[in-house]
């Protein structure tokens, strides 16, 4: 078997979300950390426009995996994922694009209600229940 075809077999696509859902998470922390030393806006309006466009190419490349997969529950997942997508916009165009601890928290609580959720339910179908356990 080669390496593509393992990225393609449910197995390699489980890693990859894995993998991706850890640098999420890693850059969550690392805007917390930001926030919390008090990091110049310019510094966090970077850390926020590196998260959110990590966010979103996240998003495309599980749908991608999702697609390949022929997984069931892609529209819905899809339109999850399109609903957080424009949420995460608001956010920014209400605070005027100040980064703040709420933009911060809103991103982070409308993220985890997410990886929590569907993302779940996708990791369990796709690589058995202890796939899913944080
Ligand atoms: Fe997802
Ligand atoms: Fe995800």
């Amino acid at each position: 078997m080669s390496a593509n075809d393992t990225q393609h077999s449910g197995e390699g696509a489980l890693n990859q979300i894995l993998d991706e859902h850890e640098g999420l998470l890693a850059l969550l922390d690392a805007l917390d950390e930001y926030l919390r030393r008090d990091a110049p806006q310019s510094q966090l309006q970077t850390a926020f426009a590196k998260l959110t466009d990590a966010i979103g190419a996240h998003f495309q490349s599980e749908e991608t995996l999702m697609a390949e997969n022929d997984y069931a529950y892609l529209p819905a997942h899809r339109q999850e994922h399109a609903a957080i997508l424009q949420d995460l916009q608001q956010v920014l165009v209400s605070s005027q694009n100040a980064a703040s601890r709420t933009h911060f928290n809103v991103i982070k609580r409308k993220l985890m209600i997410h990886l929590q959720g569907k993302d779940r339910s996708l990791l369990q179908d796709m690589g058995g229940a202890e796939a899913a356990i944080d």
